[in-house]
Formats: structure tokens, sequence, C-alpha cells
């Protein structure tokens, strides 16, 4: 008997990467939707197949013959949310999303709406569902790569902020264990890295797994403001802010063990993460 292969969408990007070769490693049948597939760059094994999410008919014609979805949310909009569900519970069995824990919270911000939204859609349908709600990634210390390779100094707001960073090879080894056994439909689980450290500590972590000086420059909100905006969007870049003042003006950020609890293996610490990514911080390499 073959098995269905599992459509992986956003499988360029941090988590999606993973867990389409986390599959591969099992030996387990992929398809990756892919706004650009010749650019896809993954495993030979993968299926890549053209696809966009804000185009229904490319999604529907990607899911033949699929069984399992793993879904991230890269749009803006929640719009298309209804539709996108309804589309998948139409082809598939089994659906893990990547969400975020801002959905608990009563925050307002524009990531916390989309994500909502896009849950309370899957929700609605009778897909067996499994909803990842991280933390921090790990990854978003890459937006301080440039200024870690330029001069060892970190220019940001909320330094003694407390976050639990993530690696994205455990999420998608919550998501691989979600799509492949049972006992995780309807789990919306709660996920973070080993340990909570603050951006201060974040910095100087990378400074000793890299062995270069580096250090953290506290500036104000609005100075950050714009060092965000030449990488990323304005709304994001006000939600991170806030999420960041919220956490200042809260109990700090606690790590916990769902990752170990699911996968029996427990989340990888930051300076396993830095180790993993030390190129991207190493004026050499580049
Ligand atoms: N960063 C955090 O701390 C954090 C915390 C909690 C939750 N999250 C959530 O995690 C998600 C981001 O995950 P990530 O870091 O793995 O993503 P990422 O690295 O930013 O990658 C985005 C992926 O989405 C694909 N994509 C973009 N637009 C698309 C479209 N219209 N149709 C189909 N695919 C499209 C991209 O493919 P292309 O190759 O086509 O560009 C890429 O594979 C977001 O929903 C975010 O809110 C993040």
């Amino acid at each position: 008997m073959t098995t269905a292969p599992t459509l992986v969408i956003g499988a360029t990007g941090n988590v999606g990467r993973q867990v389409a070769v986390q599959l591969t490693e099992r030996e387990l049948p992929v398809r990756a939707l892919a706004r650009r597939p010749e650019k896809a760059n993954l495993p030979a094994s993968v299926e890549v197949v053209p696809g966009d999410l804000s185009d229904v008919d490319s999604l529907r014609a990607a899911l033949r013959g699929v069984d399992s979805v793993f879904l991230m949310w890269p749009l803006m909009s929640r719009d298309p949310a209804e539709a996108i569900a309804d589309t998948i519970a139409g082809s598939a069995r089994r659906l893990v999303l990547l969400s975020s824990a801002a959905v608990r919270g009563d925050s307002d911000d524009a990531i916390s709406r989309v994500h909502r939204a896009v849950e309370e859609a899957i929700e609605h349908t009778s897909l067996e569902w499994t909803f990842l709600r991280p933390h921090g990634f790990a990854t978003n210390t890459l937006g301080w790569a440039s200024q870690i390779r330029e001069s060892g100094v970190v220019r940001g707001a909320y330094g003694s902020v407390y976050s639990t960073l993530i690696h994205e090879a455990d999420l998608a080894a919550v998501a691989v264990t979600a799509l492949t056994s049972d006992g995780h439909v309807g789990a919306k689980y709660d996920l973070t890295g080993a340990a909570a450290l603050t951006q201060v500590e974040q910095v100087r972590v990378i400074g000793e797994v890299i062995g270069r000086e580096t250090r953290w420059e506290e500036v104000p909100r609005e100075v950050a403001r714009e060092l965000l905006l030449q990488r990323i969007p304005a709304e994001y870049a006000d939600a991170m802010l806030d999420a960041f003042a919220h956490l200042a003006s809260s109990e700090p950020d606690r790590p916990t063990s769902t990752v170990e609890e699911v996968t029996g293996v427990p989340a990888r610490t930051f300076a396993q993460w830095v180790a993993d990514h030390a190129a991207e911080f190493d004026p050499a390499a580049r």
C-alpha cells in the first residue's frame, strides 16, 4: 500500500522546510506547495508543486490525493481563512496548523487577530486538527545578524524582557509527530524553547557560541521601530514591539515542557540554535 503524501504549505520557510525534511527522513512522501518551485531547494524526494494560498484553485489542485496537511499562515489578511480551511477539508483528513501563542491572551494586534481567525475557520471544519501555538521563534534573532556581523552591537528596545525562543526543528518535530501518530487531534500545544532568556542574554549567548564579543545597546522604542522597519512591515513591527511592551509589564515568559511531552525529546537550547546558524552571524562567512 502506498502512503498518501503530506502537503506542506510554507515549505521554503523556517518551520515548513524542517517539516518537509523531517518527513522525508522518515521516508514519508511529501508534496510542497511553492510559489516559485524552481527556487524551493528542497530534498530531491519532495514533490514540489506550484501554488499560492491566495489562489484557492491552485491549492485544490495541490491537495489531490493528499491525506494530511501542514499549514502555516503567511498572509497579512484573515479574509481567505474560511475558503482555505474548507478547501483543505474537502480533500484531507488531518491538519497541523502553525498558529501562535498570541491567540491565547486578550491582545488585539494584527498578528493575534489573523491567527485567531484562522484557528476558528479550521475548528468549523471536519478536519482532525492540531494547533501549534509557539511563543517566540529563535529565528527572530536573525534580524540581528547584520548588526552582529558588522559591529557585534545589537540596538533594540526592551532588552530586559524574557523570551523562550524555540528552535524551528523542535516545532517541526512536534508537527511531524502530530501528523504521523494518533492522540493529537484537538490539541492546542503551547510551545517554547528550553529556557527563558532576556534579549540582553540572547545577544551574549550568540557571542559566546560564535566566539566574538557581542553586546546589547538599549535604544528608545521609536529608534527600535525604525530599525525594524528596515526589514519588516509596520504592522508587524508594531505588533512585535507591543508584544515586548506587554511582556515588560507582565509575568516573565516561562518555558513549557510540551516539546518533550509530545516528541519524547527535550527542546533544544538557544545555544544549540545559534550553533546551527553560526554562519549567519559570522562576518567571514558572508
Ligand atoms: N516569529 C515568531 O516569533 C512567531 C511566533 C509565533 C507564530 N509565528 C507564526 O509563524 C509563521 C511564520 O513561520 P515561518 O517563520 O516558518 O515562515 P517564513 O520563514 O516567514 O516563511 C514563509 C513561508 O510562506 C510561504 N508563502 C508566503 N506567501 C505565500 C502564499 N501567498 N502562498 C503560499 N505560500 C506562501 C513562503 O514561500 P515563498 O518561498 O513562496 O516565499 C515561505 O515558505 C507566521 O504565521 C507567524 O505569525 C511566528
